[in-house]
């Protein structure tokens, strides 16, 4: 991991980056510098720009102003495929596991720009990529459900087979939407406290859209707020206040 003296790189640079959608501004002119190791939360009200931002960051939408770059490169030179998954890997709100298929063969997806899917479905993989699935499903604590049906497993499961995907990947920046959003309180400690020690274990970087400020302050190093598509405050969690908290989130008084 290439690091430039005692500090780490940046690893993800966001530069007045906007995104319209038919004219709406989903977000407008952010730009955000994330140095490698960094666990950045990205908090504020539902439609203010959270999964936009992460989306921008995984190439999965390009902006229409402004330009972003992974480990110095434009991503906009990058085209789906193994360059952009080993930098860059997605834990989407819904998962987006193939309900059908196996838990081994939704964690063998996660090497998909390396391997691609038909490949990993007829079972051309290597040994090392399926000791690889093995490992990973040890990792989150399911190692018996790998040929298991996905649609079989519990939503906990699913989630821990998403992680799984995502460690199988072995991305330098890991991205999750809402990762723990549809859980209760104690699972969704428990699944977080996966997440980052496989984060943190690694040295990789996460950047996370979460809505409770008590999982930010607990897992986070760094937080970022979202208000109407701009940036409201960037801030080392140490320094985010009540306060800050209650604006980012504060609505505008409806009229009588
Ligand atoms: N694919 C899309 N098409 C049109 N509008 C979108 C699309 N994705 C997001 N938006 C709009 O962009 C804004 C930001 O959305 P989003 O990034 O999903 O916010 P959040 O994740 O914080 O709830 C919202 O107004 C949303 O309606
Ligand atoms: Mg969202």
């Amino acid at each position: 991991m290439a690091h430039n003296g005692s500090s780490p790189t940046t690893i993800v640079r966001l530069e007045s980056v906007s995104k319209r959608y038919n004219g709406t501004a989903a977000l407008a002119s952010v730009s955000l510098q994330i140095r490698e190791g960094e666990r950045v939360a990205v908090l504020g009200p539902s439609g203010s720009g959270k999964t936009t931002l992460l989306h921008l960051v995984a190439g999965i939408e390009r902006p229409s102003e402004g330009h972003v770059q992974l480990a110095g490169q434009p991503l906009s030179s990058m085209s789906a495929g193994p360059r952009l998954a080993e930098l860059v890997g997605m834990m989407h709100q819904q998962l987006d596991l193939v309900p059908h298929l196996s838990v081994k063969h939704n964690v063998q997806a996660g090497r998909l720009g390396r391997w691609s899917l038909w490949k990993s479905l007829l079972s051309l993989v290597s040994l090392r990529e399926s000791e690889m699935v093995e490992r990973a499903l040890e990792r989150v604590g399911i190692p018996e459900k790998l040929h298991e049906r996905t649609s079989h497993l519990s939503g906990g499961e699913q989630q821990r087979v998403a992680m799984a995907r995502l460690l199988a990947q072995q991305s330098r920046v890991v991205l999750a939407d809402e990762p723990v959003a549809s859980l209760d309180p104690a699972r969704a400690e428990d699944l977080m406290d996966l997440l980052v020690s496989i984060v943190t274990e690694s040295g990789k970087t996460l950047i996370a859209s979460v809505h409770s400020t008590h999982l930010t302050r607990k897992y986070f190093s760094r937080a970022v707020g979202l208000r109407e598509g701009t940036l409201e405050f960037d801030l080392p969690v140490e320094q985010l206040t009540d306060e800050a908290l209650k604006r980012l989130y504060d609505i505008a008084p409806s009229l009588p």
